[in-house]
């Protein structure tokens, strides 16, 4: 695991979003592991304006995204599948909708449609690419503390510590998912290459449990020391609480 510092939020993920177009330039149809959240908001950004600066047709990308919450339908503005419209795909015109997946949060069956998404995975895979932010607790998708090594992609209840984080980007904590749609652990440790991003004050202790403590499903990120290519972008406010 290779730990990098690139000062900020802004460096780092400008960094990652060059990374990104670069691989999408040598395999136009690259499957790319997509995460969402506040940490992603930067690189997203980056991403649409490097993607429209190279003018790079995206017809044959492929994505997977972790994670939606359950109750919320892909027209719901709080969804997962609204943040992806509105972070990233709404900005080029050749991204391919058969190409863009992303969890159902919505029907009689989830557990089924889950199974199927881990299929799809499995058929379209590995992932070339995956990016990851990181739960104050330790999550990566929404796969909390406890979650088996070996999850694959099901429905998950999240935790009263997730619910609050998440709380903010809803008007009443009560409106907040008590349940999601997300890949496993061992569906995210399929992938070729994955780079977590983690930043701020909030993030601190979460990464030292990472960088510095044991693995266990008691921090599910810890998994990633058992793969063999993964980079962890922090910034300064991380970074020097490390030493
Ligand atoms: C989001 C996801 C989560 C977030 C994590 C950090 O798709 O899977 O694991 O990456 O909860 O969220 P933020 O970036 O909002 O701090």
């Amino acid at each position: 695991m290779r730990v990098i510092n690139l000062k900020d939020k802004q460096s780092a993920s400008e960094h990652v979003a060059t990374e990104i177009v670069k691989l999408i330039i040598s395999k136009p149809n690259l499957v790319l592991g997509l995460a969402t959240g506040g940490t992603m908001i930067n690189l997203y950004q980056y991403l649409v304006d490097l993607i429209n600066a190279n003018n790079l047709d995206l017809k044959d990308v492929v994505t997977f995204n972790l994670d939606e919450y359950v109750g919320l339908s892909s027209e719901d503005k709080r969804s997962y599948h609204e943040y992806m419209q509105e972070r990233l795909f709404k900005y080029n015109d050749s991204w391919n909708d058969n190409n863009i997946h992303i969890p159902n949060g919505v029907g009689p069956n989830l557990q089924v449609e889950a199974f199927n998404y881990e299929n799809q995975l499995e058929q379209c895979g590995p992932i070339d690419l995956q990016l990851l932010g990181i739960g104050e607790n330790g999550h990566i998708g929404f796969n909390e503390p406890g979650t088996p090594f070996n999850s694959q992609t099901r429905v998950v209840n999240l935790t009263p510590s997730t619910i609050q984080a998440n709380s903010k980007h809803f008007d009443d904590i009560n409106d907040v998912p008590i349940q999601a749609v997300s890949m496993g652990l061992s569906s995210i440790m399929r992938a070729n290459h994955i780079i977590l991003l983690a930043f701020g004050e909030n993030k601190i202790n979460a990464v030292k449990r990472l960088l510095q403590g044991d693995v266990s499903p008691e921090l599910p990120a810890s998994i990633l020391h058992q793969h063999k290519n993964v980079d962890v972008y922090v910034d300064d406010v991380i970074y020097n609480k490390l030493k």
